[in-house]
């Protein structure tokens, strides 16, 4: 069906060496059925530049391979003991696994309906992926570890391409909501960050074995026995630790923010304190981060806005933490007042929303950063804060890049992606006037493969 899509009803050219090329945008007319705009569309874009033009083949046969997804577990049982042929084995991993799974997402954007296609910032992503995706599939068999560094070189130049992919889509995602059915846009929404986060774990995953290999402390063979990390896997990630960790950046932040005369709600932690499991720690970070800020911002506002007393303790925000056979459950309990009934609705969603113009103008204010403190790293501009020890706390190293009370509303539906993508959950009950329960899961074993599909291909 794919191909059908791309070769048969789209604007084909034929090259000089006999090539079927197509753009996202020619592929989007299509499927609209503007058949009479085609031909006055191919041949002005054919005037482009020519990376809008793609052999539409080769993305068929990378589509018609399946991702091979892995888990935490089998990521730490490689990266235990590393010899040069499981470090060339690895690479070779990424550099097929990378095209494989960038061409999925090439055709869902393809699939995009016209008007969505040639959004300035979604075709600007789809140019990024497909040239991700060219280079890639073109790198030869890493060999060597000559081939290899070559190779690093290379997945550190496209991580940091790509730091630009998520202000881009979320611009276009406002930009486009209404322009497609709701549901359709949260769907593409939900693959394409996930996949993305996918990519970017096994691309990060690699450099950091190999960083690992070269480093003077590692003999090859020997194993990684006493090590917090295994990649970028951390070994004994502790539930308390990141939630006291992102809650003091979190309150710093809030107090910088809202000026010293404020008072900032306590984080309280109680319930299982010694719960410990292995996770990439940016990705909690990210998760809780978003929770805590949402909640400190929401008890400042209530109480500014309820107390007779304005200048007393707010409420504490309190953290119960749970640990079960398979999992770990984090709840965190606040008395902001609830959400706004508005809201409510559209809390998971990317585009939809009743303050979408406001989201829209805030954007185009913000340069948004990296999501994640992985993409700090690799932009090279890490902004953390420092904890007591003069440690780097990396904890919310992406929150400080903007002000709290910025609400794009990105920070939830993203947590969501981020926690279901490691087989987790996270939920929200609001207390009307109240408060606000959210409940993230954890799947403390590592033993669940990374989830690909997305919720709504989950529900389906
Ligand atoms: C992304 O960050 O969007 C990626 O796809 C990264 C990958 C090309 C290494």
């Amino acid at each position: 069906a794919g191909r059908s899509i791309c070769s048969a009803a789209s604007p084909a050219v034929t090259t000089s060496k006999g090539l079927n090329k197509s753009s996202p945008r020619a592929v989007g007319a299509a499927q609209q059925g503007h058949s009479s705009g085609l031909q006055v569309s191919s041949r002005r874009w054919s005037q482009g530049p020519a990376t809008q033009w793609r052999p539409v083949q080769v993305l068929d046969e990378w589509v018609a391979k399946e991702a091979r997804p892995i888990s935490l577990r089998q990521l730490m049982v490689f990266g235990r003991s590393l010899t040069e042929s499981r470090l060339l084995s690895s690479a070779n991993y990424v550099r097929t696994e990378l095209p494989t799974r960038i061409a999925h997402r090439l055709r869902d954007m393809q699939r995009l309906p016209y008007v969505v296609v040639t959004n300035p910032h979604v075709s600007d992503v789809y140019e990024l992926y497909y040239s991700a995706f060219d280079t890639l599939r073109r790198t030869r068999e890493i060999k060597t570890l000559e081939d290899n560094e070559k190779f690093c070189e290379q997945l550190g130049q496209l991580l940091r391409g790509h730091l630009s992919v998520i202000p881009k889509l979320t611009m276009g995602m406002l930009e486009c909501s209404g322009l497609m059915p709701a549901d359709e846009l949260d769907k593409f929404m939900n693959t394409i960050l996930r996949s993305r986060i996918s990519r970017r774990v096994i691309a990060e995953q690699h450099l950091s074995l190999t960083e690992t290999f070269n480093s003077d402390w590692y003999s090859p063979g020997s194993t990684v026995a006493e090590a917090d990390y295994i990649g970028e896997i951390f070994l004994k990630c502790v539930a308390k630790d990141v939630v006291e960790g992102c809650g003091k950046a979190v309150q710093e932040l809030a107090r910088s923010a809202n000026g010293p005369d404020v008072q900032i709600p306590e984080i309280k932690v109680d319930g299982h304190l010694d719960a410990t499991f292995p996770y990439i720690l940016s990705h909690l970070q990210y998760i809780i981060g978003e929770l805590l800020r949402n909640s400190v911002q929401a008890v400042i506002e209530n109480h500014a806005s309820k107390s007779k007393d304005p200048s007393s303790k707010p409420p504490p925000i309190e953290v119960t933490l749970c640990e079960a056979q398979q999992h770990v459950i984090i709840r965190i309990s606040d008395q902001g007042g609830g959400i706004p009934r508005d809201i409510l609705p559209y809390l998971w969603s990317f585009g939809k929303g009743p303050r979408k113009s406001q989201r829209l103008e805030h954007l185009t204010q913000v340069p948004l950063l990296a999501t994640t403190l992985q993409e700090l790293r690799v932009d090279g501009n890490f902004s953390g804060l420092q904890d007591g020890e003069g440690q780097t706390n990396n904890s919310l190293a992406s929150l400080s890049t903007r002000s709290p009370n910025l609400r794009l509303g990105m920070g939830l539906p993203l947590s969501r992606v981020y926690a279901e993508y490691w087989a987790g959950g996270l939920e929200l009950h609001s207390l009307e006037g109240y408060g606000v329960d959210a409940f993230l899961q954890i799947s403390k074993l590592g033993n669940k493969n990374e989830q690909l599909a997305t919720r709504a291909s989950m529900d389906a």
